[in-house]
């Protein structure tokens, strides 16, 4: 059949470019075959199913997962320690999808505490769907200036922020070019100087958030201990899934402070923007989480941030420049040939305190030693 030749066709064009695809922060070996098989046999692929509106606020479709994502959202929401009981989420389409409930949900939640509309407040080193949500979504924005490390400068932000208005704030927990962390202490010493009329921290952790609770930077993800509101990451970059799809983390309580907004069709009140959502992605998590398993992810950190290091040293060994931050798996480096970029669909940024043209390497789960020698020995002769 001529479609079929077309797909096995397309198939053929990536063989030999998946374990070169490294400039981009996704994982190249998901962990679903399994699934796949599952998938077809059962017959789920022969049906729709959806899971429209909040998973935790009774069935709308007949054929709906949200008795499993509420469980995913509930393992999930243990690794960035939300209090038992009181969590609260979904699983979404991306980390911009994410990002845009954070917002949402924070802008609702501080109009409704006082009455005005927050200003939003982002690292000019944050992931350009934070900003761009906010255009979405009317909000005035203030673009804070980082420091060496990409980090928001604490004293620019004290500069920037207006406590006459409620203050949202989007933490960058891995920037996309530098791999950049937010230091949530420091500005949270800040907000406690300056003491705005209100406040709503969401994060942005749409790649970092997947591996640190796995590691000894678990803390950085805790929301115990930064006290953030929300939390987005995405499931396609970290957590082995095999297509776009993120999770959203919250409380009950920042549900609970949002309008009501009443859809006769669907039952009940609908607090998200969107109306169906994957049902075959929380099945997905679910089959991460109980067939590949918490453990399997930790070692598959541990070997990422190990052949972090040893990028940088092979760097290093042929003086190239190259940088990355503490707790990073991105290594960014002067700009390479062209030849380069495209064998290995690297990423390009510019930053003129590190000499302005650059490229980066996300080192995912597939991007192993024997794929970083090969990548040196190009970059000698290219
Ligand atoms: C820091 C950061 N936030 C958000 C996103 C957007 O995530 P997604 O591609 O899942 O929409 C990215 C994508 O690379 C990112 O690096």
């Amino acid at each position: 059949m001529e479609v079929d030749e077309k797909l096995i066709k397309l198939m053929k064009t990536y063989y030999g470019k998946i374990d070169h695809s490294i400039g981009y922060p996704v994982c190249q070996y998901p962990n679903l075959s399994g699934f796949g098989e599952w998938y077809a046999k059962s017959g789920m692929c022969d049906m729709v199913t959806d899971n429209v509106g909040n998973p935790y606020d009774g069935e709308q479709l007949l054929l709906n997962t949200t008795v499993i994502e509420r469980e995913v959202i509930q393992t999930m929401a243990s690794l960035y320690d939300i209090p038992e009981g009181q969590e609260w989420g979904f699983v979404n389409s991306s980390g911009t999808d994410g990002n845009m409930h954070g917002i949402y949900f924070g802008a609702k939640k501080l109009q409704k505490e006082t009455g005005m509309l927050p200003i939003v407040y982002i690292s000019k080193e944050a992931h350009y769907s934070a900003a761009r949500i906010c255009d979405v979504q009317n909000l005035e924005v203030r673009l804070v200036d980082h420091d060496r490390q990409g980090r928001m400068d604490p004293d620019c932000f004290r500069k920037a922020v207006d406590p006459s208005r409620p203050v949202l704030i989007v933490f960058a927990m891995g920037s996309t070019f530098m791999g950049a962390i937010d230091d949530q202490d420091a500005i949270q010493k800040v907000l406690e100087e300056v003491k705005p009329v209100g406040v709503y921290k969401h994060v942005d952790a749409a790649l970092f958030g997947g591996y640190f609770p796995f590691t000894e930077y678990r803390d950085m993800v805790s929301m115990k201990k930064h006290g953030y509101d929300s939390i987005a990451v995405s499931g396609h970059k970290f957590f082995d899934i095999d297509e776009p799809c993120g999770l959203f983390i919250s409380r009950k309580e920042i549900l609970e402070s949002q309008r009501a907004y009443k859809v006769d069709y669907l039952k009940n009140d609908m607090p998200l923007i969107t109306c169906s959502r994957s049902a075959l992605a929380p099945l997905k998590f679910y089959w991460i989480i109980n067939h590949v398993g918490f453990d399997k992810l930790a070692e598959e950190a541990s070997w990422m941030l190990e052949n972090t290091e040893y990028l940088q040293h092979r760097f290093d060994e042929i003086n190239y420049p190259a940088w990355h931050m503490p707790c990073s798996n991105t290594v960014f480096f002067k700009r390479p040939s062209e030849w380069m970029r495209m064998k290995y669909s690297l990423a390009n940024g510019y930053l003129p305190e590190y000499g302005g043209d650059l490229s980066h390497i996300v080192v995912m789960q597939h991007v192993t030693k024997d794929i970083i020698d090969e990548f040196i020995g190009d970059l000698k002769e290219h």
